[in-house]
C-alpha cells in the first residue's frame, strides 16, 4: 500500500485525498468544468458519479463552507464567501481617509470582489456585472474600468505603473489590445476619475498588518448598495445568479 502511494504523483495523491473527502460527505460534490480548468484539466468529473452508486448529488449549500443566513446581505458575503477582504477594506479605508466621496469609497470597497470570491481573469468586468443592479452606475462603471486603468499611469494624480506588476508579471508584460482599447475609451468618460481613484487607492492597500473591519462601512453600504429583500442572490436581478453561484458553488445544476 505504501509502495503504491509512493508511486503516485503529487497531483494523483491530491486527487485521491480529495476523492476520499468527497466520500465522507453525505452528498456527492461534482466540480464545475471551470474549477477543473483551473487545475489544468479538461475533466468533467462524472466518472466520480459512476464510482459512487446510490449517492445523491449535491443540490444545496456545500457543507464544507461557512453557513450563510437565509437572506444574505453584501456584508454576509464579505464574512462567509470572500476568501480575502483585507485588500478591499484597506482600499476603502484609504479612500475614506483621503476624504473622497462615498461613491468612490464604495467603488474601492467593491473593486476586487471578483478576485475575492469569484473569478480572477477579467475581474473588473465580472465584479462590475455582479454589482451593477445594486449600485449607482458610477460605481459599477469605475469597477469595470479599473481593470484597464491600473496598467496605465496618470501623472496628474500621481499614479504610476505599479512596481508590483513588474515583479508579478515581468518587465516585458504588455496588456492585450482589448485592455488598451478599454483604457482609451475610458479616458474621456465622465466617471474616469472615479475609476482612476480606485487604482490610486489600490496601491496603498497591501499592508499585511493593517486591520479594518467591514462594520466600518455599514452606513455607506446601507446608503449605496440596494440590498434585495429576498437576500442577495435570491432575488431576480440580472446578476443574482452570480451571487447564487458563490452561495452554492458546487450545486450540481
Ligand atoms: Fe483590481
Ligand atoms: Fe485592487
Amino acid at each position: 500500500m505504501a509502495g503504491h502511494a509512493d508511486a503516485m504523483t503529487l497531483s494523483e495523491r491530491a486527487d485521491a485525498i480529495e476523492e476520499h473527502m468527497m466520500h465522507e460527505l453525505e452528498h456527492l460534490v461534482i466540480k464545475s468544468a471551470l474549477f477543473n480548468l483551473a487545475d489544468g484539466r479538461l475533466d468533467d468529473d462524472t466518472a466520480l458519479i459512476a464510482r459512487n452508486p446510490g449517492k445523491y448529488l449535491l443540490m444545496k449549500e456545500d457543507p464544507r463552507l461557512p453557513k450563510t443566513p437565509p437572506k444574505p446581505t453584501l456584508i454576509d458575503y464579505f464574512k462567509c464567501r470572500f476568501a480575502s477582504t483585507s485588500h478591499l477594506l484597506q482600499s476603502a479605508a484609504h479612500a475614506k481617509k483621503s476624504g473622497h466621496g462615498e461613491k468612490v469609497i464604495m467603488a474601492c470597497l467593491l473593486h476586487d470582489i471578483a478576485v475575492a470570491g469569484f473569478i480572477r481573469c477579467d475581474h473588473g468586468y465580472w465584479g462590475a456585472q455582479m454589482i451593477e443592479p445594486y449600485v449607482d452606475e458610477e460605481v459599477s462603471w469605475a469597477v469595470r474600468a479599473h481593470q484597464a486603468l491600473r496598467f496605465f499611469p496618470d501623472e496628474t494624480v500621481g499614479y504610476q505603473y505599479p512596481e508590483a506588476y513588474v515583479k508579478w508579471f515581468g518587465p516585458d508584460f504588455q496588456p492585450e489590445p482589448y485592455i488598451v482599447d478599454e483604457y482609451n475609451r475610458a479616458l474621456n468618460h465622465r466617471h474616469y476619475m472615479t475609476a482612476r481613484l480606485i487604482t490610486l487607492n489600490d496601491l496603498y492597500s497591501f499592508d499585511p498588518n493593517a486591520s479594518v473591519d467591514i462594520e466600518e462601512f455599514t452606513d455607506i453600504i446601507g446608503r449605496h448598495f440596494k440590498q434585495p429583500k429576498e437576500g442577495l442572490g435570491l432575488d431576480s436581478s440580472p446578476s443574482a445568479h452570480m451571487w447564487r453561484t458563490m452561495l452554492w458553488p458546487t450545486r450540481f445544476l
